[in-house]
């Protein structure tokens, strides 16, 4: 169960260095999203790499098949344990991304993002988008037919998910809250909420990273996910 949290460092290269330095690569995964990985470019990947840990690449990558396929084949070569696209990119950009991945030996994990979890009703019928539960199914439906190997989403439709594509469909869930401050997350449930719904991974990170005591928040939650 231990692995089940990655924590992600939307923080600035010192200050991810010094926290993934007071963690501990037993304990967690890491992601770097955008924030992170623009401002200290690909050598934080190996950086983090070295100090054991296994790094989700949070990119959201969403562009023409052939600039994906190029982009993820750069992720892979990495080193990285997780990659992902954006669903919405459609079926030509989801087969691309997959077959980027295919002459490597040990592949990392392709996941396509399905609605970011910021997102409430409200915003999603601004974009066009009538039923979020629908519009999600149909995301993950998508990703699975083009050989990803899961999905992100938030905690809430997971059940949903893993009820129509199976199980071993890997569910990514941010938009964990542990209590009632929610910051910009709308769609957001508890960690033992979410690994209840299935969740297999959950991305947990200003409930941990802006805490007093970052790795006494993290080892309070996974003592609390394995009681
Ligand atoms: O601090 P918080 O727990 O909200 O962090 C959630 C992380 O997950 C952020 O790094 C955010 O970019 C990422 N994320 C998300 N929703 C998605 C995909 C990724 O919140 N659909």
């Amino acid at each position: 169960m231990n692995k089940q949290i990655i924590v992600p460092l939307d923080m600035d290269h010192d200050k991810a260095i010094e926290l993934a330095k007071c963690f501990n690569p037993e304990l967690c995964r890491l992601k770097v999203g955008n924030q992170l990985f623009t401002s200290s470019g690909p050598k934080i990947i190996e950086e983090l790499n070295a100090l054991g840990y296994e790094i989700f690449l949070d990119l959201k990558f969403h562009d023409i098949p052939n600039t994906v396929y190029e982009a993820v084949r750069s992720a892979a070569d990495l080193g990285v344990w997780m990659l992902n696209v954006h669903i919405a990119g459609g079926r030509s950009m989801l087969k691309k991304a997959k077959e980027a991945l295919d002459s490597y030996t040990q592949p990392p994990l392709l996941i396509g993002v399905t609605m970011l979890t910021s997102l409430s009703n409200e915003d999603v019928k601004e974009i066009g988008i009538n039923d979020i539960s629908d519009s999600i199914l149909n995301l993950a439906s998508l990703a699975k037919e083009c050989g990803l190997d899961g999905v992100v989403c938030s905690p809430r439709e997971v059940s949903l998910i893993k009820d129509k594509l199976g199980k071993d469909f890997i569910a990514v869930t941010p938009g964990i809250r542990l209590e009632t401050s929610s910051d910009d997350q709308v769609r957001v449930l508890t960690p033992i909420e979410a690994v209840n719904n299935g969740s297999d991974f959950l991305v947990i990170g200003r409930p941990i990273t802006k805490s007093r005591n970052p790795l006494e928040s993290l080892k309070e939650i996974i003592t609390d996910l394995n009681s």
